[in-house]
Parts: structure tokens; sequence; C-alpha cells
């Protein structure tokens, strides 16, 4: 058993099941993961041989037609096959109990930010810098703790590179921190089947130098303090605050819309179906997208809370962005 426990782990451990580890918490994980399947291993080899010695040793004889001796059960085999599985996951859970416990630990000078799923999309924002995205921006080497919250179904974080991954529950406010130490770019993916945009549920991220985290959070600073301070001023700044509603509200993790970048086919093609369309009829569309739908797309496909995630004067906006974008300026 223990030979055969021996050749089963050497050949699984040969594996990177897991890839490129990109944080303080991964070696931890990545230890765990390694030590339970040493531990799965054993179990694995106590069947396989009490299996090849019972087939081997109780076959029947050529010609022996007759029924089992029966028996009346065997206490001391009874005890062992009770007490070794619960001592190895007694282990188990301690050890996983211990490297749980030290990865969640929370740095004094950890950098926040709330993140919001929906489907099919993430917003990030940083309350300390005030700023909101939909790419996550952290700086390499310092702790990072998301508050998670979702709007409509359960959502669930993950940057696998991390390690570490938690649900975003409506209603039900979760956290999980990550010290990324690997500098590179790297997706959020969502980990909870949350619909039918579920698999195309990913954010950029990037992990960077303190000072570029510093000139991006700046430039998102520029931006949206730019976008908003106008009050509807010019067509542009209307414009801008059209397509980041359109990005923040998840409408680009669905639609096509070549003003924003935006060619995914889990919803209409909105190049295709709003020129024909009235803007009361866009607007309708929006707030309650069962009432008429496109040729090829089924009722509930769409979210049909936008009516309260946005503002009327948000709902104008978009609204006058999306006429603008299909129609051409009036
Ligand atoms: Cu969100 Cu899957």
């Amino acid at each position: 058993m223990l030979l055969l426990t021996a050749v089963i782990s050497v050949v699984m451990l040969q594996f990177d099941w897991n890839g490129v580890a990109g944080s303080t918490e991964a070696d931890d994980v990545d230890l765990l993961l390694d030590v339970m399947i040493v531990l799965s291993a054993f179990v694995y080899a106590i069947v396989l041989v009490m299996l090849g010695y019972s087939i081997w040793r109780y076959r029947a004889k050529p010609g022996d037609e007759s029924d089992g001796e029966p028996i009346h059960g065997n206490t001391k085999l009874e005890v062992a096959w009770t007490v070794i599985p619960t001592v190895i996951v007694l282990f188990g859970a301690a050890y996983s109990w211990f490297i749980l416990d030290k990865i969640e630990a929370r740095d004094a000078n950890r950098l926040q930010v709330d993140v919001t799923a929906q489907q099919f999309a993430w917003r990030f924002e940083y309350p300390e810098q005030g700023v909101t995205s939909t790419e996550l921006h952290v700086p390499v080497d310092r702790q990072v703790e998301l508050n998670l919250d979702a709007i409509d179904v359960i959502h669930s974080f993950w940057v696998p590179e991390w390690r570490v991954k938690k649900d975003a529950v409506p209603g039900k406010p979760t956290s999980v921190v990550a010290t990324p130490d690997r500098e590179g770019s790297y997706e959020v993916v969502c980990t909870e089947l949350c619909g039918v945009g579920h698999s195309t549920m990913r954010a950029p991220v990037v992990v960077e130098p303190q000072e570029e985290f510093d000139a991006w959070i700046e430039d998102q600073g520029g931006t949206t303090g730019g976008g908003t301070a106008g009050g509807g001023g010019g067509e542009t700044a209307l414009a801008a605050e059209g397509r980041q509603l359109f990005d923040e509200q998840g409408c680009s993790g669905c639609h096509t819309l070549k003003a924003a970048g935006a060619n995914e086919t889990i919803g209409p093609n909105l190049d295709e179906v709003l020129p024909q369309r009235s803007e009361a009829e866009i607007r309708n569309s929006i707030v309650d997208p069962g009432a008429e739908l496109s040729p090829g797309f089924g009722d509930g496909i769409m979210p049909d809370n936008f009516g309260d995630a946005l503002s009327d004067e948000q709902l104008d906006i978009l609204v006058s962005y999306l006429v603008d974008s299909t129609q051409g300026k009036k």
C-alpha cells in the first residue's frame, strides 16, 4: 500500500494543477492541494490493494457453484475502517483551517475595492480613491480586500492565479483578500453559473508597480471628474457618461454596439435592432425587456431590474446615448 501510495503520489504531483502562482496565498493553497493529493493516493492505494487481494484470494475454484460462507462481521476491521478515515478527515479539516486562518488575515494597510457583480459584468469601485472602473487595477505586493456584492443573482469572484475565490451574494456582503506578488495581466472569472452569459463574465486584472497604479488612479479620476463635472454641458460629456453607464450596467457584457467597442452576442445586436426604434421604445426595452423580444432571443435572458438600478436621469442619458450611437447624432 505504501509503495503504491508513493507511485501514485509521484505521478499525480508531476502535473501543474493550478498554473501560474500570482499571490502570496498561492503557495499555501498549492501545498494544501499537494498534501490532499498524497492523502487521496493513500486512500486509493488501500482500496486498490484490498480489492486486488480479495479478487485473488477469494476467487471461486473451477467448478465451485456453492454459495459463499455466511460471516458475522469483524469488529477489528470495522473499528479500523472507521478510525483511519476519521483521522484523515480530521487532519484535512485542521490543516485547511490553519491555512484559511493564515491567508484570510487582514493587513492594516490593505487596499479596499468594492466589487459589484451583475449579469454579466464586473464593476470595481475604489472608495478611498474615488474611482469606478470596469478593470481591476492593483499595486503589486500590497494586500487588496475585495468587498463583494451582487445585484441580481449569485456570482463568484475568482482570479485563478491568486487562488482565492468567494461568492458574491445579493443582500449578503462578503469579502476576500489577496496579496498579488507577480506583475502582469490576469482575468477575473465568474465561477458561479449565473445565466446565459456566465462564461463571458470576465474582467481584466492588472497587477502593476505602485507608481503605475497611482498614475492609473489619477487618469481615472481625471476622466470621471471631467465627465460629471460638466453637468450635461456638451454632447461629448453626455456621450462619455452614456458609454460609462453602458459598461457599468453590464450592457457591454451581452450586446454588440460598435460605438462602445462591445461585441457580445448574448443579447440582440444593438447596431442592427435600434435604428428602427423610437426613444420611447428603447427606454421601454431597457425597463421591461420581456415586453417586446427581438427574433431569436427568449424571454428572461436580459435582467428586468434596470428600472430599479437606474435613476430616471441615468435612463435618459443611456437612451440618448443609444439613439445617438445607432441613429446618428441629431
Ligand atoms: Cu456571474 Cu457566472
